[in-house]
């Protein structure tokens, strides 16, 4: 999604600005550029791809002033191209803006008819355009600004600088999240608190519909009604080190390598020392709850599926998991009594938001499991339960994917314990193989050299096969998902007893099929279909533990022996085989690791 920063204080905006959008990088963009006043003048560099390219223009023409906004653009209206990349602007003001104008193409011909000549196919350039009217017309920057924001429709987080007036910046957001920065003389505006981590660590949070003047030394917040309104400083853990990758070539890599540690770090608000679990108090009785609804996307979908079995095993409690792009459009009926959990690493995700919006429209109780305790899903929520995952740049989802697991299973077994649907002793032995886990990832990623090997051999298939059953049928998907986001590879994730039903089609000697299968009660059939694939040529790849590998490893191409678990946490140990195979299998191929081509870290659009 697009990354927005804005500065205003006494110190050159530029360099500020551009150490901004590069913490921003990570949420995917294709072009990028800074505006700022200049003489009182609006002056804007842009430049089309990464962002070295807007350095290397800002050298040969450098930008000065201490008031200006910045952008890192993902496309949605308009190709990335100089011309489409923000900031947009008039003579009178520059727009950078995140989200979209639902209602541009109206504007556009209305602004049109009153003699605005447009230079980009952006929905943005409307609100350049309609901010400059109103301004025309006589009203101040901040008048002009809240009769635009009135005419927009759909959602923006947006930054805003006036020709003439060096010493205001305004910031409004509704529907995108927007950060206020609070310094000493100065003060800053970012997508998120990581943009302007290195500024200050004095973060509040623009609410729906809020709009904000920001000057050198005060901050000044409206609500949508126009109300001045106080929005409450936190202040935030992020610093330098924690959003670096240190000794890692790649962000995804060292956030592979920390999740034995911010396991260990999200259980330990969750589980005593002793192995009693300690939850927040929740806003609703579970043995009250008649069914649970899990939405979310991407990989925190995944993580979703894993938490269904758990909640259906454990606590015998029916859950419904959807996709949360369809879920909000398919007019769910929702029953008395229900619980809606929204999953979510970035806590923005516009669809999870959505959807969460709909559940709780059907009077479902809201919680949330996300990893940004401040983002606009946990604001949405009854109750928001935090990942302890730390900043997570990687585009691809790692650490966050494990603690939202471990974040679930212990939802899952306090849901149990509360419907008597489990004994004591089974709750206590699944929470001590959970505080065992971090020392059995460490096992896992000590034989990552393994993975490097194995990726070399799949690095030129053309498409990838993911099978697994129960626990580790989602983290078929979830390694699907991983080898495609990164290494554009066409990968399938599919429950292992459905791949006769198609899937076995495909089945050739040209067709790596990677078998998720420990030796649980699943494994006898499993076995079948890998001696099926086999049978036909195929190229299994079994990743097992001992006794699965001992049982049949001879007969497949490649086998892996994981360590041995509690099965009911199997799908957090199995995720780091799936992403050591997709991180190793993207730099056999040389993509962008971090940041793949056409990704966003957060969807913050539709
Ligand atoms: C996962 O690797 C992807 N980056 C993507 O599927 C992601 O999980 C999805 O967009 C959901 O993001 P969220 O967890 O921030 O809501």
């Amino acid at each position: 999604m697009c990354g927005i920063v804005g500065f205003i204080g006494k110190r050159q905006a530029s360099p500020l600005l551009l150490d901004g959008l590069q913490r921003l990088e990570y949420r995917g963009y294709d072009s990028a550029g800074l505006a700022t006043l200049v003489d009182g003048n609006i002056e804007t560099r842009r430049a089309e791809g990464k962002l070295y390219k807007l350095a290397e223009r800002l050298v040969e023409q450098p930008l000065p002033g201490t008031v200006g906004i910045g952008h890192t653009r993902w496309a949605t209206h308009g190709k990335p191209t100089e011309a489409n990349a923000h900031p947009h602007a008039t003579d009178l003001v520059a727009v950078v803006h995140n989200g979209i104008i639902e209602n541009y193409r109206e504007l556009r011909s209305e602004l049109e008819k009153e003699g605005c000549v447009f230079a980009s196919e952006t929905d943005t350039e409307s609100i350049a355009h309609l901010i400059s009217v109103y301004l025309r017309r006589g009203l101040t920057p901040q008048q002009a600004t809240e009769a635009a924001l009135k005419r927009l429709d759909g959602a923006f987080a947006i930054g805003v600088i006036f020709k003439g007036h060096g010493d205001l910046l305004i910031g409004a957001r509704r529907g995108s999240p927007l950060a206020l920065g609070y310094g000493e003389g100065e003060m800053y505006i970012g997508s998120d608190a990581l943009a302007l981590a290195p500024l200050t660590n004095r973060i509040a949070y623009l609410e729906e519909g809020d709009w904000a003047e920001l000057y050198a030394d005060k901050i000044i917040v409206h609500d949508a009604d126009g109300k001045t309104v106080e929005r409450k400083i936190h202040i935030t853990a992020l610093s330098g080190a924690m959003i670096g990758k240190g000794q890692y070539r790649h962000f995804m890599l060292k956030e592979i390598f920390e999740q034995p540690a911010v396991i260990g770090d999200t259980l330990s608000t969750m589980v005593t020392p002793n192995g009693e679990l300690t939850l927040p108090l929740l806003p609703f009785d579970w043995k009250k709850v008649s069914r649970l609804t899990i939405i979310a996307c991407g990989t925190a979908s995944y993580a979703g599926l894993v938490a269904k079995y758990w909640f259906e095993q454990l606590a015998r409690l029916p859950v419904e998991l959807d996709i949360a792009s369809e879920f909000r459009y398919r007019e769910a009926p929702m029953p008395e009594g229900g619980v809606t959990i929204a999953v979510s690493q970035s806590g923005e995700t516009a669809d999870t938001l959505a959807a969460l919006h709909y559940a709780k429209a059907q009077g479902q109780k809201i919680l949330s499991v996300v990893n940004v305790p401040q983002s606009s899903i946990a604001r949405a929520s009854d109750i928001a339960v935090p990942t302890l995952a730390g900043p997570e740049i990687g585009v691809a989802s790692t650490k966050a994917f494990t603690t939202q697991l471990a974040v679930l299973l212990c939802l899952a077994i306090a849901a149990a314990e509360a419907r008597g649907a489990l004994s004591p002793v089974r709750a206590k032995e699944i929470l001590q193989a959970l505080r065992e886990l971090p020392a059995l990832i460490n096992q896992v990623l000590r034989d990552e050299h393994y993975f490097q090997e194995l990726a070399q051999n799949i690095s030129d298939a053309r498409d990838v096969l993911y099978l697994g059953r129960g626990l580790l049928y989602p983290l078929a998907m979830e390694g699907a998902l991983k080898l495609k986001e990164i290494s554009y590879i066409h990968a399938e994730g599919y429950p292992a007893g459905e791949m006769k039903h198609g899937p076995i089609a495909l089945i050739d000697d040209a067709l790596p099929v990677v078998f998720l299968a420990p030796s649980d009660a699943l494994f006898e059939k499993t076995a079948s279909n890998i001696q099926e694939v086999i049978a036909r040529g195929g190229k299994v790849i079994l990743i097992s533990d001992k006794k699965g590998v001992a049982s049949i490893g001879a007969k497949t191409w490649k086998s892996i022996a994981m360590p041995e678990a509690d099965p009911a946490v199997l799908p957090l140990l199995y995720a780091v085989p799936v992403q050591l195979l997709a991180y190793y299998t993207a730099i056999a191929k040389g993509t962008d690791v971090d940041q793949p081509r056409n990704l966003a870290k957060s969807v913050t659009v539709e």
